[in-house]
């Protein structure tokens, strides 16, 4: 899955997020004054979404390592039988398109191009993780990836990377 002249690529300091507004507060000020910063000393990798030759950010995710029960991770299907009591995924930390840009398909396809960041990873993280901001955002991850919830009274969902 592609835009027409947009590209995704791992945060630099050049690409300014500084003016980034999602309509969401909390992640305009994560993406204003946190993602680079982050990025910079590994907190979470960021990938962002450009339109070049312009730098300005568009939109973004984060990825950081996680680690999951087996035992919620057998519940949830991920994995049948693991030798230990946790399993290594990643985790979607933050994702977030600006205003504008929104309903066009770039939420799907940054969430696209971060699971396959995460299979062509060499650690090879088993799953990846996400919490998702309410139920209809559940509903997104399981209708396009088949996301499944840990379990029914939380949002954090898990897929299956094979
Ligand atoms: C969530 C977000 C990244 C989706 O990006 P987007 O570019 O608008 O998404 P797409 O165009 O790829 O997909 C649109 C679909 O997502 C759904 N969607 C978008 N935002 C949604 C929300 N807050 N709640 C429920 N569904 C949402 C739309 O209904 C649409 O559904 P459809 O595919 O059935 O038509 C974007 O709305 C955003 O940045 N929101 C503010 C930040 C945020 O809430 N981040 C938390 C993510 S867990």
């Amino acid at each position: 899955m592609s835009l027409p002249g947009f590209m995704i690529a791992p945060l630099d300091a050049a690409y300014p997020c500084a003016a980034f507004d999602c309509g969401n507060e909390e992640m305009n000020a994560y993406a204003r004054n946190r993602l680079l910063v982050e990025h910079t000393h590994r907190v979470a990798g960021a990938c962002v979404l450009l339109c070049p030759p312009d730098r300005t950010v568009h939109g973004f995710f984060t990825l950081s390592p996680t680690e999951t029960q087996t035992t919620r991770a057998i519940a949830a299907g991920v994995i049948e039988s693991p030798p230990y009591p946790n399993v290594g995924g990643a985790l979607l930390g933050r994702l977030a398109v600006s205003g504008a840009l929104q309903g066009r398909g770039f939420g799907k396809l940054l969430v696209t191009h971060a699971i396959k960041t995460c299979i062509e990873n060499p650690m090879r993280p088993r799953c990846i993780v996400v919490d998702a901001k309410d139920d209809a955002l559940c509903t997104w991850y399981v209708a396009n990836w088949a996301f499944m919830r840990l379990s029914p009274d939380r949002r954090r969902m898990v897929l299956r990377l094979r």
